[in-house]
């Protein structure tokens, strides 16, 4: 079977150990492909690097929220100027996160704002992370111009969110949070939502998925991800895993013959 990480971190020291054979295990246990997320400037140039290193490693260009406190204004010029290398195929992790206390939520706006525009005039795909943020999200999202793609990722809403999504057929990618016994919330969301709409991702290193929970998360172990998408789905494994790599091409752009490199 072939899988596809769509939502990685595996630039972050983390992996400063043993990033090379994090990779190789990945690919030998068939990831075809990886997108690594950048959250600031920093990690956006490991990104590419990584991705300039690996042929089948792509990456993403953003100033994740929880980041944007510690960001100059002109770190989204610079993450605009690195967003034209042509192996970033997405725009972010961006969106907003209300979770910690001392947060700026102006700032977090405006620099949501800014990256919806940078996707949308480079046309690239978005990948929004949201946090308690619900009703401001969707507020800006209802007043922007947006790209043709969007992802919730780490999809962490309610049904409410999750209709909105749907009714806007923003694409839902689903974490090792999935595959745990108490997220039956997530658990519902996965088995509801259209099959054409659904991405998986590690977001390694976090989020490892059951039975390696706690540990460190890697690429290679998205295929747990997929089975637990599956099972709830009550879909043959093959099947959905075929469905979910041809969504994950098509949202990044990487169908053969419209984008190789
Ligand atoms: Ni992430």
């Amino acid at each position: 079977m072939k899988y596809f990480d769509t939502h990685c971190h595996i630039d972050f020291s983390h992996f400063d150990r043993d990033r090379e054979e994090v990779i190789k295990r990945a690919k030998d246990m068939g990831v075809v492909y990886i997108v690594d997320v950048g959250i600031d400037v920093e990690t956006t140039k490991k990104a590419i690097e990584l991705a300039e290193k690996y042929e089948f490693i792509y990456a993403s260009a953003g100033i994740h929220p929880s980041e944007v406190n510690n960001s100059s204004e002109n770190a989204l010029n610079e993450m605009e100027t690195l967003a034209k290398n042509k192996k970033v195929v997405a725009i972010g992790e961006t969106g907003l996160d209300y979770h910690y206390s001392g947060i700026i939520k102006e700032k977090q706006k405006g620099f949501f704002k800014a990256q919806i525009e940078i996707a949308r005039k480079l046309n690239l795909p978005l990948i929004i992370h949201q946090r308690e943020s619900k009703e401001d999200l969707i507020k800006i999202l209802e007043e922007s111009d947006l790209p043709e793609k969007i992802v919730f990722h780490c999809f962490d809403g309610d049904e409410e969110l999750e209709k909105y999504c749907e009714e806007r057929g923003f694409y839902i990618s689903f974490t090792g949070i999935v595959t745990f016994k108490n997220a039956l919330k997530v658990k519902e969301v996965a088995k509801n939502y259209p099959v054409e709409k659904i991405m998986a991702e590690t977001d390694a290193p976090f989020l490892s998925p059951h039975p390696f929970r706690g540990k460190r998360n890697e690429p290679m172990f998205v295929k747990y991800i997929i089975k637990e998408i599956a099972e709830l789905k009550g879909v043959n494994l093959e099947k959905i895993s075929e469905i979910i790599f041809t969504n994950s091409l098509h949202f990044f752009n990487l169908t053969p013959g419209v984008r190789s490199n």
